[in-house]
């Protein structure tokens, strides 16, 4: 009989999901991807992927069945585009699929399970400036989240939380900051800021012109963490003995005035910055590594230059191929 580790990776057709198999893959696992679609821009590298709408129970019992461990990264998400117009559907559909998903593990004797959270947990009174003071993780109560997305999320942290206490299952709770990088959704609405930008540069400059659309005035800040160290984060957290949630994201501030500034230069054109009216989220946001670092002895370490000349790279392919066949939305 094997005793190859059995992992389930949920949402293995979204972005981080289909990067986190590849990654897993390469370290020996046996891996089964689940999602509701197959990744849109590149094959999997899982074992065996199943299409299964992880809402219903008895298609996470299918999912977790004889499973070791499980990456859960399904979620109905997006960036702001997204989660600021949704907020019935978000709640609705990620409670069930977080529910069903512990609960089929639980039945099923899984033995780790991570859960995916988001910086959006955090409560908006500590987010209102674009100096902001980077979060800590025990910043997280008094609960205001701005939107349902985020108030699931710190519903299904509590879960985790009680099924190890309650169950023994050992659960690992990652709070993600805003992760980017190729083969992640680059348009059609639930793009977030790096790859909106990156999309509207190489659009500027693909059809020569030079204005850029921004939501809001630009000087709202965020950080932003590169794929690769995310699956290297993910990984060493799984494996790692803390419990409680963790950041995983980068600590350098930036405008997204200053990001779009970084894609033209990457792109190599001068652009005009148009600003217009659009859902803007938090003022400020950032992440307090502290505790990871303590905690791994290791935070993300590739530079925002790096991953976004990657990325930038990966879009631009993209947008050229839409123009050619007319196709871009
Ligand atoms: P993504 O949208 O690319 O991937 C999520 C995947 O879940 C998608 O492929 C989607 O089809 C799948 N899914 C949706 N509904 C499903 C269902 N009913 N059954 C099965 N699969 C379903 O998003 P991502 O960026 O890869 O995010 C992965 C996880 O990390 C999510 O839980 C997300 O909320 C969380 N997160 C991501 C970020 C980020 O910056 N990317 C930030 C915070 C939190
Ligand atoms: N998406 C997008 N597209 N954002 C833009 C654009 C644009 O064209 N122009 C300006 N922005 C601004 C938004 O108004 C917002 O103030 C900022 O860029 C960041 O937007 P997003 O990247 O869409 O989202 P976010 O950082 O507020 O939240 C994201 O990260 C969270 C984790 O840190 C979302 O993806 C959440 O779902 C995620 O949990």
């Amino acid at each position: 009989m094997s005793t190859q580790t059995k992992v389930l990776v949920t949402g293995a057709g979204g972005f981080i999901g289909s990067h986190l198999v590849t990654y897993l893959k390469e370290r020996g696992y046996w891996v089964r991807g689940v999602d509701i679609k197959h990744p849109e821009f590149a094959e999997s590298n899982a074992d065996e992927f199943q299409i299964l709408d992880l809402r219903d129970k008895e298609n996470c019992m299918t999912a977790t069945a004889g499973i070791d461990e499980v990456y859960a990264l399904a979620a109905d998400m997006g960036g702001m585009g997204f989660i600021s117009a949704h907020h019935a559907q978000i709640l609705y559909n990620n409670a069930l699929i977080n529910f069903h998903t512990l609960e089929a593990a639980r039945q099923n004797k899984v033995k780790r399970y991570l859960y995916t959270s988001s910086a959006c947990i955090y409560p908006e009174y500590l987010q209102t400036s674009e100096n902001v003071t980077p979060l800590k993780e025990e910043d997280a109560y008094p609960a205001q989240p701005q939107d349902a997305y985020g108030w699931e999320k710190l519903m299904s942290e509590k879960l985790c939380e009680h099924y190890r206490e309650d169950y023994g299952i050992e659960t690992r709770i990652v709070r993600f900051h805003n992760i980017f990088g190729p083969l992640g959704t680059w348009e059609g609405g639930r793009e977030k800021a790096p790859a909106a930008m990156c999309r509207k540069v190489a659009t500027a400059k693909l059809e020569s012109t030079n204005e850029v659309e921004i939501w809001g005035d630009g000087h709202q800040t965020r950080s932003f963490c590169y794929i690769d160290d995310c699956v290297v984060g993910l990984y060493k957290i799984m494996r790692s003995d803390y419990h409680k949630p963790l950041n995983l994201g980068q600590d350098r501030l930036i405008s997204i005035n200053e990001l779009a500034d970084m894609a033209a230069e990457t792109a190599g054109i001068n652009i005009v910055k148009k600003h217009i009216p659009g859902p803007q989220g938090v003022r400020g946001r950032n992440s307090d590594n502290n505790l990871l670092r303590e905690v791994l002895n290791w935070e993300p370490e590739i530079s925002l230059e790096e991953g976004f000349a990657i990325t930038y790279k990966w879009i631009e392919e993209q947008v050229e191929e839409k123009l050619k066949t007319n196709t871009l939305v």
